[in-house]
């Protein structure tokens, strides 16, 4: 099946609107080829010569499955163990502070757009050092694509994946793969118990019924323009504490989002109590 080898103008908008539609993300021009690379894939399974009949299948209300399938197309999703590693030695000594001044209260952190899982595991694997089994804590991981959720609930990743993790961390809360699964490596079940991981669209939050003490909000905003930046972070605060601390990419800034947010430390903020 030959497939259109470039994207018109024309059908560029009409994907990058529907995009943005249905979740807050913004291509802007320079991503055009990036789209049409994306897409063209998905055009030769579906075996449709054209971007305009694909987009035909985008405006059919009747097509979600196809909908949400795009959406985990056209999502970047890159992700890795210990990113910002800053942000992990902040995480080891707020988990320290709770475990001497409220050790009976669960600590809960939020990672808000989670791709595949490394950010979350990376959070679980400090805080099952930092509290043991002895006090209770717990990581949500939520992301609008359903794929990356799939491997992130999987919990398997391949070796060269781990080379971040501090082997002293590996070593305790990993399980290194043998025979069919040699070159892979998965974390250990009673990690795993502690995390989840559930679809959410940042643009539309659902209700936790509960409040963070810390939050996760990273290289995610950077998809947004400036007004829906905003909406975001006053959507993701509604979830945490007073007192709790959300954290942005270093290369996002949440300057003057809210007067409630005090930064301490490069992306690091504190929701005043
Ligand atoms: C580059 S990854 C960042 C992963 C991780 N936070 C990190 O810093 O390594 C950005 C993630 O944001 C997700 N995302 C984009 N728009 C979203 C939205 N509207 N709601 C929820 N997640 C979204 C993408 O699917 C992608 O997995």
């Amino acid at each position: 099946m030959q497939v259109s080898s470039s994207i018109s103008e024309q059908s560029f908008r009409q994907v990058r609107d529907w995009l943005y539609q249905r979740s807050g993300i913004f291509l802007n021009d320079t991503k055009r080829s990036l789209v049409c690379g994306r897409l063209q894939k998905r055009m030769r399974e579906l075996e449709l010569a054209s971007f305009e009949q694909y987009i035909r299948v985008l405006l059919n209300p009747a097509e979600q499955l196809e909908h949400e399938l795009a959406v985990n197309i056209l999502t970047t999703n890159e992700t890795y163990f210990f990113r910002e590693e800053k942000h992990f030695r902040f995480l080891e000594k707020v988990a320290a502070g709770h475990k001497t001044t409220t050790p009976a209260a669960p600590f809960q952190v939020w990672s808000a757009a989670a791709s595949t899982g490394q950010e979350a595991y990376s959070v679980a694997m400090v805080l099952a050092q930092q509290f043991g089994g002895y006090q209770p804590w717990s990581v949500v991981g939520t992301d609008i694509n359903t794929a990356v959720l799939c491997t992130a609930r999987q919990a398997i990743y391949p070796i060269e994946a781990s080379r971040k993790i501090p082997q002293d961390l590996l070593k305790a809360y990993a399980l290194k793969g043998k025979g069919k699964d040699e070159g892979w490596f998965k974390f250990r079940p009673e990690l795993c118990q502690k995390v989840s991981f559930e679809p959410l669209n940042l643009m539309e939050p659902k209700q936790f019924n509960y409040r963070f003490d810390l939050i996760l909000l990273r290289n995610v905003l950077i998809y947004f323009e400036l007004e829906d930046k905003q909406k975001i972070v006053r959507n993701v605060l509604k979830f945490l504490k007073p007192g709790g601390y959300l954290l942005v990419g270093h290369s996002e800034s949440i300057h003057g989002y809210d007067d409630r947010l005090q930064q301490i430390q490069p992306a690091c903020y504190r929701l005043k109590a």
